[in-house]
């Protein structure tokens, strides 16, 4: 982490968990629990149907509600799907795009491209997520598959909405598999990523993204894991789904920082 030059997330992802009523009971243990003071963001990515009662229940708290995915078209014939006016107009702050998860159901880089300016142009902060597969990490080819997912994910972004984008590295072998990347793992691709940011938008914007590590991130290895200076955050999935564990996570992130 770098407080000086940017902020610090610690985002959950509870991905295909909870209904509305399992929402409202989360939030508030989460109220109870939360540190006082100001320390990091946090936002909280949930179901589509989970939005309204996440909102209603963190209003008066400084967690912001994310979504989890969202179509890039303004309206029409898109069954099942939510746009980014949606979810603005439902309170969200956040949307999770290009998961891994959602890439493996068919998501391309195309349309992560899309939905990232459609989430910009909105108003809501996009976490844009890339990583590796175990087959890619073992070939030897993390850096230009990072550097291709991210150059494609950020292709179009004017300058001045670029510092709105956080990027999320999220090693695929290392989700919900509880093998964590090593700390140094981590920081490497995430300074590969702030280096990539910088060759596409300058040095000053680069300093100033909130680049999240995610896999397997959780109570007891987080501390290490933002204790890397490219590393401003977390997106947590597992752990975000038990009050106390997020909570610790959020308590790491107030750690002394260069
Ligand atoms: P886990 O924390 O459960 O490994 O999930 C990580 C993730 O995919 C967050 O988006």
């Amino acid at each position: 982490m770098n407080r000086k030059y940017r902020k610090t997330l610690i985002a959950g992802n509870w991905k295909m968990n909870k209904t509305p009523t399992e929402t409202k009971a989360f939030m508030t243990e989460l109220k109870g629990l939360l540190p006082k003071g100001r320390w990091c963001d946090i936002a909280l990515c949930v179901p589509a149907v989970c939005i309204p009662a996440a909102v209603r229940a963190m209003r008066e708290t400084r967690v912001g509600i994310g979504a989890e995915n969202c179509n890039p078209n303004p309206s029409g014939a898109y069954t099942g799907e939510v746009s980014t006016a949606m979810l603005v107009d439902a309170g969200c702050k956040y949307v999770i795009i290009g998961h891994s998860e959602r890439r493996a159901m068919g998501e391309t880089d195309e349309e992560v491209n899309a939905k990232t300016k459609a989430a910009l142009e909105a108003g809501l902060i996009p976490i844009v997520c890339c990583g590796e597969s175990l087959e890619q990490r073992e070939a030897d080819i993390t850096e230009e598959w990072i550097s291709m997912q991210i150059k494609l994910a950020l292709a179009g972004i004017s300058e001045d909405k670029i510092r709105k984008v956080v990027i999320a590295y999220e090693p695929i072998w290392a989700i919900g598999t509880g093998r964590t990347a090593t700390p140094e793992q981590a920081e490497e691709v995430c300074q590969l990523i702030r280096t990539v940011v910088r060759k596409l938008f300058g040095s000053k914007n680069a300093r100033a993204t909130t680049i999240l590590y995610g896999g397997s991130m959780n109570d007891k290895n987080a501390y290490e894991l933002l204790a890397q200076p490219d590393i401003d955050g977390g997106l947590i999935g597992g752990a975000s789904l038990v009050p106390s564990k997020f909570v610790k996570i959020i308590e790491d992130a107030n750690q002394p920082t260069a």
